[in-house]
């Protein structure tokens, strides 16, 4: 890891835990608290790794980076899984992999008899991204019957709703943990040594991989609810491996790594 000013990075064996941070309302809120997370991260070099998992665009994180002063961190996870950049290039084998079962148009045809989707800027849209706003208060029913229909249709597709707006409808093997499994495949990770952040639903995905995790306090209930029904570990009478935040932002992000990493502090 290097400041932002430099593009390269490498990954070293030094490597104690990764951290994989949601961006908006996780590690973006507190500008104060954001520097704070920096200051530390470039402390911890080179042990601890850096991901960012959005879903915004890369070049919509890009510019958030360069207007909230965010680390250049070793990868990014963006469009909600959809793509993963490594150094400014495009990962062409996750691409590759997204496309199992994925008939864009066909998806997109069906959600014409969904007059409540409005349809995001066509920025946001993407080969394997199609998203919506979605505001009612059915959205679950309504949902429901979204993922009816594309089964039926014979198709396959992901459906991830955040924040009580946004819909993004997304490959099968696609959503923010997949992608991460693939880096941490990659870079032999552990379920141990990563450490994912969010605050929303679409970091949902994230929390399924059993990794470590931190909710932060100002999570949206849609992460909460999904907290209170699945997130025990094994065991299943604890909520050991995340950790909810009584900090917002990146002062809760702070918080959960001191819990799970205090060697760092
Ligand atoms: C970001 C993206 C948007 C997506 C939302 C939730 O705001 O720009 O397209 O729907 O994240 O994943
Ligand atoms: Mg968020």
């Amino acid at each position: 890891m290097q400041d932002r000013s430099s593009n390269t990075m490498g990954v070293h064996t030094q490597t104690k835990c990764y951290i994989v941070t949601d961006l908006d309302n996780t590690l973006v809120g507190n500008a104060a608290a954001t520097q704070e997370f920096n200051r530390k991260i470039l402390a911890w070099q080179p042990q601890v790794g850096l991901i960012y998992a959005t879903g915004r665009s890369y070049q919509s994180a890009k510019h958030l980076q360069r207007s909230e002063d965010l680390l250049e961190p070793h990868y990014w996870i963006t469009g909600v899984g959809s793509e993963i950049y490594y150094q400014g290039d495009l990962d062409q084998s996750w691409s590759d992999h997204l496309m199992h079962q994925w008939d864009r148009s066909r998806i997109l045809a069906l959600t014409k008899d969904f007059p409540e989707f409005i349809p995001q800027p066509d920025r946001s849209q993407s080969d394997f991204k199609i998203s919506f706003f979605l505001y009612d208060n059915n959205a679950t029913e309504i949902l429901a019957r979204l993922r009816d229909r594309i089964r039926a249709e014979g198709l396959d597709a992901h459906v991830v709703y955040s924040s009580r707006e946004d819909l993004d409808i997304l490959p099968v093997r696609c959503d923010k943990g997949l992608a991460m499994r693939h880096l941490m495949t990659r870079l032999g990770l552990t379920n141990d040594n990563t450490i994912v952040c969010g605050d929303s639903g679409n970091d949902i995905g994230l929390f399924k991989q059993n990794t470590l995790g931190v909710i932060v306090n100002n999570a949206q209930a849609e992460l909460l609810d999904w907290h209170r029904e699945h997130g025990q570990d094994s065991s299943g009478n604890s909520h050991q491996r995340i950790h909810y935040a009584n900090a917002e932002c990146a002062a809760g992000m702070l918080e959960g790594i001191q819990k799970f990493q205090p060697d760092l502090f």
